[in-house]
């Protein structure tokens, strides 16, 4: 008898769906389409040569290491490497804090696989990012949505959403996607405050922390945090205590290609997260993590995320004016100081999701508002724009065809 899949299916596949900006990006492809509706880095920014020097190197000298199963916690070197880079933003940490991952896209469902039973609730931002919701969907997680406003996460109403007893809070405190918002500083020690005071912990998730085009930097709740376990200092093993979960990448500061991230956590959580990794895939690539490794000894990175930050800063300016220009009364939208995104709200009565049809129709993509809200029937007149992807001549083409159906979808009505 031929086997009827749908009666063998998990009851967490019920809550499994395919990504909308993943389904979005197929229609997005054709050459002349305008995608506002990625999250993708510019290719033409990425280190090809170097990283095609890299890899040679890596073959030539270590060839057998990089080509051989390796450990499950990733590779010792770039994990002493990021240890560095997080001191830098003050975070302190051993590499026994730290675990690579397979982009922090997987950070998010080991996060999930440790700590959500199914019927937990999550605290997390309102909107949030799609990809931690269809991650933890698969946990059975509900949520608990906390709006944002202009400085994020809305602190003051923290406290009654934390008697609801949730699981943990998911918090994007730098340029948050999709919101392009950052969290004040008041609010990031307000929220370390409040997770030590209820004992729910915080999971950072942190990947366009260093693209900052404005302003200065904030400590990321992982220092702050660290700064009220002082006693449980480091001694080279790692630090044990601690109510942060951070997850940071190098999707956006190298190549997401190489789907590279990490986790810093109290070394118990590493534990529990290499056994969770242990199941899923052993460890990350070898050879992905060398070559990356190869790549930024040099101390070039920095160098690097510098060009990202110069060419990402002028088209966010660009769409910021384009957007002034061409769109009509009753828009409004946030003003990231990084990051990659922002966020436009358009008149009440308009579904973004059905005027993607018409966007697309004249060559020009976003992604509706909706697909991050963990209450699908919410945030309709709302829509993430991308500005890292497209070329500033094409970031205003692209804003002038939505501003002229927008203005055209207000005249019929
Ligand atoms: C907030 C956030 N978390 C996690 C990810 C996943 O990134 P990656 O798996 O490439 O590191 C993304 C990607 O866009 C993101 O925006």
């Amino acid at each position: 008898m031929t086997t009827l899949w749908k009666e063998r299916y998990s009851q967490r596949t019920q809550r499994m769906s395919r990504s909308v900006i993943r389904e979005l990006l197929k229609l997005t492809t054709q050459p002349d389409v305008i995608s506002f509706a990625g999250g993708l880095p510019a290719p033409e920014l990425f280190p090809t040569e170097k990283c095609q020097e890299a890899a040679c190197r890596v073959l030539q000298e270590h060839g057998a290491a990089a080509l051989q199963y390796g450990p499950t916690e990733g590779f010792e070197p770039l994990r002493r490497f990021i240890c560095d880079q997080m001191a830098e933003i003050g975070v302190k940490a051993d590499p026994a804090n730290i675990i690579i991952t397979n982009g922090s896209q997987q950070a998010l469902d080991l996060v999930g696989k440790i700590l959500i039973n199914p019927g937990d609730h999550i605290l997390v931002e309102e909107p949030t990012y799609l990809g931690a919701l269809q991650a933890w969907n698969a946990y059975q997680a509900e949520y608990v949505p906390v709006p944002c406003d202009d400085d994020g996460l809305r602190t003051d109403l923290l406290e009654a959403a934390l008697r609801a007893g949730p699981k943990f809070m998911y918090v994007l405190p730098n340029f948050q996607n999709p919101g392009g918002t950052t969290l004040r500083l008041e609010r990031r020690h307000e929220l370390v405050r409040l997770s030590e005071r209820y004992g729910v912990p915080i999971v950072e998730d942190d990947p366009y922390g260093a693209l900052r085009y404005e302003g200065e930097h904030l400590s990321p709740l992982a220092a702050l945090d660290a700064a009220l376990h002082a006693s449980a200092g480091l001694n080279g093993q790692g630090f044990v205590a601690g109510n942060v979960i951070y997850l940071g990448t190098l999707s956006k500061t190298l190549a997401p290609g190489l789907r590279l991230g990490w986790v810093l956590a109290p070394i118990e959580v590493v534990d529990r997260l290499v056994m969770a990794k242990q199941g899923a895939d052993l460890h990350t690539g070898s050879f992905a993590q060398m070559v990356a490794y190869e790549v930024v000894r040099d101390g070039s990175l920095s160098e690097h995320i510098e060009l990202i930050r110069r060419v990402y800063r002028e088209r966010r300016d660009v769409m910021l004016a384009a957007l002034e220009h061409y769109f009509p009364e009753g828009c409004s939208w946030t003003h990231p100081e990084g990051g990659l995104f922002l966020w436009a709200r358009v008149p009440e009565w308009i579904d973004t999701s059905a005027l993607l049809k018409d966007a697309v129709e004249r060559r020009v993509a976003f992604v509706p508002g909706f697909a991050f809200y963990s209450d699908p029937s919410r945030g309709h007149n709302t829509m993430r724009l991308n500005f890292s992807n497209a070329r500033p001549a094409e970031i205003e083409e692209g804003i002038r065809r939505l501003g002229d159906l927008l203005k055209k979808t207000i005249a019929k009505h």
